[in-house]
């Protein structure tokens, strides 16, 4: 055996009983060595050692620390989520080395979707900053956190587009829109992943959830996806593929069929199209229990019948689902499933791991043991600055009627409502390590950019909600919403004798964290009653009302937005999130966040997106027309559009221009725009620019999302905005699934939302 360890594994090793087959490194990182190792490490396993290696599960009741040891020792298990300790990391890791036969080291995965100990606002937050830096700034920390805390791989970014409010984990993506959540996607892949997967600070992505998870049908969750292939191609497979082409390592099989077909079950989906067409060369891992659940899917009739196909699908490893290692052993023995499947399988775990280091060091993310942290949940370890800087920039101002904001620092202010003061929900849902007794909450992110030179009341005002049944939900696994003991009347009028004494109301309410996660879609997006009735009755107060809003999907605000002088989308905010919202609240930093999602006036008009096609008999405000496509109940379209967002200061655009009227196959047009900002502050805005094909073989999108650039402007300070327009640009999914750039004109617009735009023309030939 050949031993060249690095200085960590001589370390570790020492403590060890000597080791057998595995040959650590230093071996390079190149597919050809890569694929050589693992080819001889495969020659030397047995086929339950394989099966082994399949099978990824987490520490928890059903597999307690003590039953995990004695996998291990068996070479039952490949990896383990959800345990976030260097410590227990650790010890898991030094059981491979002591106890199995081949010492293959297992990976540790988590959920880090928006952050590890320093949580950063959530992703439909972090989508509307429009900041690719800030994105990639989380992703640097995020990794780095996670990887300092012994994890090899996140479950993330998940970068399911999704047109779907009612849905709850619309919070966790990047919203409505293919363009912004492909350059999200990719900048997270790239962030995190960073030079490699085996740096001592990056951690590999898993991509998900592939695919198409974020159309699921009503926005129920778990439900099926049915569409045209067109628009799977069109709108919802390029984030994936973007976060593949940069490169990252996994992705995560989702658990709703597509066309009726489940995607652990999809062979055309996980070998045509990822691995054929798209050459992807990493490792397929289920969602939890997507195998056993082909069952109630109704495509596999029994579990053997499940891990039959789903191994011959193309999924890899399965996540918390015993099926493989109770039935592959017995499949691949008669015949059923073929040793050349399982090799397949168990050679993309081995790859993942070598590609993560582990095989030149087991240890390689959690150096010595004495280096340890004294304190695995010190302060020292946060990244607060890079946290507020990234929410400030996260946040959205909807609203602001005759500038009631920024604030003064001065006078009496009350701050009313059930989120002002909650730590759990200001960090929203999914947020791995964090820990809520460490995040910010408004009332303290108040207090601290006052700092005495204003009077600040708090009341709680209400309950974030009074429905029991909602309440013992949100409260099902986690005493996550507290339920104040006295009566709705009594707070609303403790708020009410709060708000009096004051020279203006500042309002926090929206939805508690839980109610924009996994399982928990809403078929009522509005805020809910209880924090509506204290919306009414501070109103009726007669005082200058600021509403700030915590949500984790686009909400229908038509109520807020008719009573409150001034509304500001927070989304949940993170660690920091307290102070990043004062900072805007105060004018400390002049709102530059955009809308990632359309924001619908009520869930009947769902779905609303601003990219739909233009239909047979558009709806015309100018001219309405009863026979043309709309709701006569209410007002069309969104309350606030894709796109949309409000500045302290104002900005004007001038007219588009062209660098040519035309356009050939191999040119890049530029269009330009000149953004001046026109009002009385510093401040940042994005410009968007968007493209229409207005005669196709196919209806074609009434305008979509091509480009975009954050720029920053000195009060009164003018810039040139440019954006490279060429042939990919203009592509699309023609009625034969050929990707094709036809001939003909096209409209450019460019503006500071996806509705007010300034518009020019080319043709391209
Ligand atoms: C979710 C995934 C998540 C996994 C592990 C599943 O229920 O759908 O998004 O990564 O759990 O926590």
């Amino acid at each position: 055996m050949k031993w060249m360890c690095s200085l960590s594994l001589a370390v570790s090793l020492a403590l060890q009983p000597a080791l057998a087959e595995v040959r650590f490194g230093p071996h390079p990182l190149t597919p050809e060595a890569r694929d050589a190792y693992v080819t001889d490490l495969l020659g030397q396993m047995t086929l339950d050692e394989k099966i082994g290696q399949l099978r990824l599960i987490s520490v928890g009741p059903d597999n307690p620390k003590e039953a995990i040891r004695d996998m291990i020792q068996k070479g039952q298990v490949g990896a383990i989520f959800n345990t976030v300790t260097r410590p227990d990391i650790r010890a898991m890791q030094d059981q491979v080395m002591a106890l199995s036969r081949l010492k293959i080291p297992l990976f540790f995965a988590f959920d880090v979707v928006h952050g590890q100990r320093t949580i950063f606002p959530i992703p439909l937050g972090l989508a509307a900053s429009w900041d690719v830096d800030a994105v990639k700034q989380v992703g640097q920390i995020s990794a780095r956190e996670a990887a300092d805390d012994g994890l090899n791989m996140t479950w993330a970014p998940m970068v399911d587009v999704s047109r779907e409010p009612r849905w709850g984990r619309v919070s966790e993506g990047f919203g409505e829109d293919t363009w912004l959540t492909s350059v999200m996607g990719r900048t997270m892949v790239e962030a995190m992943q960073g030079k490699s997967p085996a740096d001592r600070y990056a951690v590999m992505t898993s991509v998900k959830h592939f695919a198409a998870y974020g159309a699921v049908e009503g926005g129920k969750e778990y439900n099926s996806v049915d569409m045209s292939p067109q628009r799977l191609f069109q709108d919802y497979l390029p984030p994936y593929k973007a976060a593949l082409d940069a490169g990252s390592g996994g992705v995560m099989v989702a658990l709703n069929a597509l066309n009726g077909v489940p995607a652990a079950a999809d062979s055309w989906l996980l070998k045509e199209v990822l691995r054929k067409d798209w050459k992807f060369t990493g490792i397929t891992i289920s969602d939890h229990g997507a195998i056993k659940e082909l069952i109630k899917h109704g495509v596999a009739k029994d579990p053997r019948d499940a891990v039959r196909i789903a191994l011959q699908s193309g999924v890899n490893m399965s996540m918390s689902d015993e099926y493989y290692s109770q039935y592959l052993p017995d499949l691949v023995k008669r015949g059923v499933v073929s040793q050349a499947d399982l090799d397949d399988a168990v050679r993309h775990v081995l790859n993942v791991k070598y590609e993560m280091g582990l095989f030149n060091d087991p240890w390689n993310h959690l150096g010595a043991q004495e280096s340890d942290p004294a304190d695995t949940n010190a302060e020292s370890r946060l990244h607060r600055e890079a946290a507020r800087d990234v929410a400030r920039k996260s946040m959205v101002l909807l609203k602001n009627h005759q500038g009631t904001l920024p604030l003064q620092k001065h006078g009496t202010i009350a701050l009313i409502g059930p989120l002002a003061d909650s730590q759990r929900d200001i960090m929203g849902s999914w947020s791995a390590a964090g820990r809520a007794d460490q995040a910010v909450t408004l009332l303290q992110g108040m207090k601290n950019a006052i700092a005495g030179k204003a009077t600040l009341l708090y009341a709680k005002g209400a309950n974030v909600t009074d429905h029991k049944g909602i309440q013992d939900f949100l409260n099902l696994y986690e005493q996550a919403v507290s339920v104040d003991a006295r009566t709705p009347q009594q707070m609303l009028d403790e708020a009410v004798a709060t708000a009096q004494k004051a020279d203006v109301v500042v309002l926090a309410i929206g939805e508690a964290q839980g109610m924009a996660h996994e399982a928990s879609s809403r078929s009522d997006i509005t805020v809910p009653a209880s924090q509506q009735a204290l919306l009414k009755a501070l109103k009726a107060t007669g005082k200058p009302l600021v509403v700030v809003l915590m949500n984790g999907r686009p909400l229908a605000l038509v109520q807020e937005d008719r009573q409150a002088d001034a509304l500001l989308e927070s989304w949940f905010s993170g660690t920091e999130g307290g102070n990043a919202i004062a900072d805007v609240l105060f004018g400390d930093y002049n709102p530059s966040g955009k809308l990632p999602m359309s924001f619908p006036r009520e869930v009947g008009q769902v779905p609303v997106y601003y990219n739909h096609l233009p239909t047979g008999r558009p709806y015309n405000p100018e001219k309405p027309n009863k026979y043309t496509s709309h709701y006569f109940d209410t007002a069309n379209g969104p309350l606030y559009p894709f796109g949309y967002g409000l500045s302290y200061t104002t900005f004007s655009v001038s007219p588009v221009i062209l660098s040519s009227p035309t356009m050939s196959r191999g040119d890049t047009l530029r269009a330009s725009v000149t953004v001046t900002n026109t009002g009385e502050r510093d401040g940042a805005t994005v410009v968007q620019l968007y493209l229409q094909d207005p005669v196709a073989s196919l209806s074609r999108p009434v305008r979509e999302l091509k480009g975009f650039q954050r720029v920053m402007l000195k009060k009164g300070e003018a810039k040139t905005v440019s954006f490279p327009i060429d042939v990919s640009a203009l592509t699309f999914w023609n009625a034969r699934l050929q990707q094709v750039a036809e001939p003909g004109e096209f409209n450019v617009f460019i503006g500071l939302d996806s509705v007010r735009t300034q518009q020019a023309s080319f043709s391209f030939r």
